[in-house]
């Protein structure tokens, strides 16, 4: 038998052989489409391709690529389990020609590789051509040598393939299997051709066109080749079964699912089984790409996907989680072709699990309600839409899950009451919504946000994305278009750009379409609309344009370091100082971060220096940072860090990283919507450079990381090194040398001062050497010096009250600075009559100074202004006449 691995291999083998560069597949979610959910051809990773926008350095290529079709313009989900041959992820095998062949090379490749390599009989192959395509007829008779019975000519509906709405097309060449006449069905273009006889096992697209979003078409800049087998109809051939769902892939994962649930794989319970098989492998594929489950876009297709397949799983008996456990079989059956699936095992089944325990707690009860509201409903009738509402609101059913449940028993759920109850939730949410206080702008957002819908982030697994606009903003109001020179917001259907929150700024870049540039200053984000901060530099922006968002890389690097650095130096400071370090607030741009906690005294070097050294060992780990979505409670009793009082959704990003102490999911594990390196490696180095206090009981640190915090020490060591320059000492001796040189300098000013004292009392003095004069019988000696500092006046008065025996002294020290101090002395006979105090005030009231303070015979004083050092004197004299 042929496996499904054996063929993917044989395939891609068989075209690289023939000169195909053997391409990766590309991911699910498209980097390079502005509107497509998921990517659900092989041609889609091309699709720049083909129309010549995007070169490679291969015209030629073959792919085996990984499929989605759930949610978007090619939804599947519904069918799964009732058909042979719906899936919800596939895998598209296909060669493509870029320009380089065509229809000839294409069918005789196509041909060979069906009718010699893989041995299919002749008779069992039929194809179609589109109606008019003689061309590709006639090559089918020449190549295939098959007779014009065996070639039918269908129409546009069935024969001219595109992807979407817009983007590279052409008519298309389809072949057929015949799966034998005990099964029911006529051949292509027969009346009987929806049966299941005739399968469609290959397309080959013969793309010539683009198709526009005005509906017109251009043609390519050369005709191509887009072809697409399914692996598992292929396989399903190959392995000589009629059911994609019979082939060893399936059967493998049906029987794991079976045993998981003690089901009978031949029983009753098939169909939930094909539901969890297939949807085993859409949930993990996307997990594995960063897709978590959530309540919007992307997020809310997975989640539908995950709810479907247990809801099946309780079908089955199966009350505790269970479809997690299916994980490792999946990974063992596809884990080789797609190594994502092997590395990301661990992650993709604690989120199923997470998800599983989160919907089973409401499962139960909700399958409750709808059995009994739906207890007396027959074939034919309508469950009410407020019921259906109700299922999906407090009970977590998707509408998809309840349509389905009901399907067995024909019963449709009235959809249209179901959207109206949706809508009265809205409107009383925004009813009771208190406003961020600007009125006028939440007016605005949640207006946008009604007609748009949030914008879905890419940011968390891409840094470019292509995206449709949406709607143009200037100066608070809708606009039409944003020209060169012109700046304005803009709103798009999904963006990698991150909008400004929980204290990680904005990202910026650029926008690119159609002869338009613009650069992104910012990001904002309103009620889960994201706002691109724009000046456009050349051309014009305008509503529905497809444009491509490029994030400025080295500064989003920046930024993501800067903030798991944050979360690392969080618990470092826990550690050190202790747990009741909380966070009061963060700010993580792409410069440097900050991190407010509480704690109530200075941190000290080496509590810093402890901290700092604990953040680079994690940082040294190298260890993985990973994400999961989890409730609220159930993050906090796994000990995630929060934010005390801060108001979170019911469901949550946990973002943990570095090895577990022991239990748990992480050494840090943080509620978090930021975005973080990959590794903790990628910080580089993490180097706290201020800590200072915020408010009472506040701390504030103040961090570098990776090249900034390189750079802050390699400036600081060119600071040393300079220093020992000047000091001509090597750096390991500047400290020694600065204490010695303050030592030296210390000395020097006090013989300075003794210097200054001496010349003072000598006459020396700025007053020209007047010593003493009598004033009312009273010796006065008054001096002005300068450069004394005012503690080196009273040694000087001092002096001179022994000199002059009997007497009043004054002297004004004039400082550098313009300052002045006035000290004064009495002699102890006087000190009956003068008081030094009241003396010393007049004296410094004089030099613009107030008070003075101490003895009778000794007081101190300064002022401001040592112009008025006479005047002080002259005070003083005053109160001795
Ligand atoms: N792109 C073509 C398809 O999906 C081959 O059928």
């Amino acid at each position: 038998m042929t496996s499904v691995n054996d063929l993917r291999s044989s395939f891609t083998g068989y075209f690289a052989k023939n000169g195909h560069e053997a391409v990766a597949s590309s991911p699910l979610v498209p980097r390079n489409d502005p509107t497509l959910m998921f990517t659900n051809a092989g041609m889609v990773q091309f699709k720049n391709v083909f129309t010549g926008v995007e070169k490679r350095p291969y015209s030629t290529a073959t792919t085996a690529q990984k499929c989605v079709r759930a949610g978007g313009k090619h939804n599947d989900l519904d069918n799964v389990g009732f058909t042979a041959r719906h899936h919800t992820f596939f895998e598209m095998l296909g060669n493509f020609s870029f320009g380089d062949y065509f229809k000839d090379q294409a069918i005789e490749l196509a041909w060979n590789l069906l009718t010699r390599d893989w041995a299919l009989p002749k008779a069992k192959l039929m194809v179609t051509v589109y109606e008019d395509d003689d061309e590709a007829m006639e090559l089918w008779k020449k190549i295939a040598g098959l007779s014009e019975d065996r070639i039918v000519r269908l129409g546009a509906k069935s024969n001219f393939w595109q992807m979407g709405d817009t983007g590279p097309c052409g008519p298309c060449s389809e072949i057929f299997y015949d799966h034998g006449d005990k099964i029911w069905g006529g051949p292509p273009g027969s009346a009987d051709e929806d049966g299941d006889r005739w399968i469609e096992i290959w397309n080959l697209v013969f793309m010539q066109f683009e198709q526009h979003p005005d509906g017109s078409r251009s043609g390519l800049p050369h005709p191509s080749i887009d072809t697409g087998m399914g692996l598992e109809r292929i396989a399903a051939v190959m392995q000589g079964v009629h059911d994609n769902y019979d082939i060893d892939l399936f059967r493998a994962l049906i029987g794991a699912a079976a045993n998981a649930t003690n089901a009978d794989v031949n029983g009753p319970g098939n169909r939930s089984l094909r539901v969890i098989a297939d949807h085993l492998r859409s949930m993990s594929f996307l997990i594995a790409e960063g897709v978590l489950p959530s309540n919007e876009g992307r997020g809310y297709v997975l989640r539908r996907i995950m709810r479907r397949a247990m809801r099946h799983a309780t079908l089955l008996g199966a009350n505790e989680p269970v479809i997690h456990k299916l994980v490792p079989t999946l990974v063992r059956e596809m884990g080789q072709a797609y190594p994502e699936l092997a590395r990301g095992e661990a992650m993709i089944a604690e989120t199923v699990r997470l998800e599983e325990g989160r919907f089973l707690k409401t499962l139960g009860r909700g399958l409750q309600i709808l059995e009994a509201e739906t207890a007396n409903l027959g074939e034919g009738d309508v469950l009410d839409g407020a019921t259906a509402f109700k299922l999906y609101d407090t009970y977590g059913f998707p509408l998809d899950l309840t349509q389905d449940a009901l399907r067995m028993r024909n019963i449709s759920v009235d959809q249209a009451g179901f959207d109206g109850a949706m809508a009265q939730q809205k409107a009383e949410a925004r009813k009771n919504w208190a406003g961020s206080g600007e009125a006028a702008t939440d007016t605005i957002w949640y207006g946008i946000s009604d007609k748009v819908g949030p914008t879905e982030f890419l940011g968390y697994e891409t840094e470019t994305a292509e995206a449709e606009i949406r709607i143009l903003l200037a100066n608070g109001a809708e606009v039409n278009a944003i020209a060169a020179g012109e700046e304005g917001l803009v709103v798009v259907n999904q963006t990698p750009f991150f909008g400004e929150s929980g204290g990680q700024v904005g990202d910026s870049g650029v926008i690119r379409g159609e002869g338009v540039v613009a650069e992104v200053l910012d990001t904002n984000k309103f009620h889960g609309v994201f706002a691109h901060k724009v000046k456009v530099v050349e051309g014009v922006l305008k509503p529905g344009l497809a444009v491509e968002l490029i994030v400025d890389h080295e500064r989003r690097s920046s930024i993501r370091a800067n903030h798991s650095a944050t979360h690392l130096l969080h618990e470092a400071l826990r550690i050190v100082l202790g747990d009741h370090v909380a966070q009061k607030g963060s700010m993580v741009s792409a410069d440097r971060l900050r991190f407010d906690f509480v704690h109530t005294k200075p941190m000290s070097q080496q509590e810093i220096a402890e901290v700092e050294d604990i953040a680079n060992a994690i940082v040294l780990q190298n260890a993985p940072v990973e994400t999961r979505m989890m409730g609220v409670d159930e993050a906090k009793e796994s000990g995630a860090r929060a934010l005390f009082g801060e108001k979170y959704g019911d469901e949550v990003r946990v973002v943990s990283m570095g090895e577990p102490n022991g239990n748990g999911l992480g050494w840090s594990v943080e509620l978090c919507g930021g975005t973080h390196v990959r590794r903790t490696g990628d910080i580089g180095l993490v180097s706290v450079v201020a800590e200072s206090s915020v408010a009472g009981g506040v701390r504030r640190i103040e961090a570098l990381t990776g090249k900034a915090a390189r750079h802050r020490g390699n400036a600081n060591t060119n600071i040393v090194a300079s220093a020992a320059g000047l000091l001509r000492s090597g750096t390991h001796e500047v400290l020694e040398r600065i204490e010695a040189l303050q030592d030296q300098i210390k000395k020097a000013e006090r013989a300075l001062v003794d210097a200054r004292q001496k010349l003072a009392m000598g006459g020396g003095a700025a007053d020209g050497g007047n010593a003493s004069e009598t004033i009312n019988g009273v010796t006065f000696a008054g001096r002005i010096v300068d450069d004394l500092q005012p503690k080196d006046l009273r040694g000087l008065v001092d002096q001179t009250k022994k000199q002059i025996g009997s007497g009043v002294v004054a002297i004004v020290g004039r400082a550098e600075d313009g300052k002045a101090g006035i000290a004064i002395g009495v002699t102890e006979d006087l000190v009956g009559r003068f008081s030094a105090v009241d003396l010393v005030k007049a004296g410094a009231a004089a030099l613009g100074g107030q008070g003075g303070g101490g003895r009778p015979d000794m007081a101190q004083a300064g002022g401001p202004d040592g112009a008025k050092a006479e005047d002080a004197l002259a005070a003083v004299r005053a109160l001795l006449n």
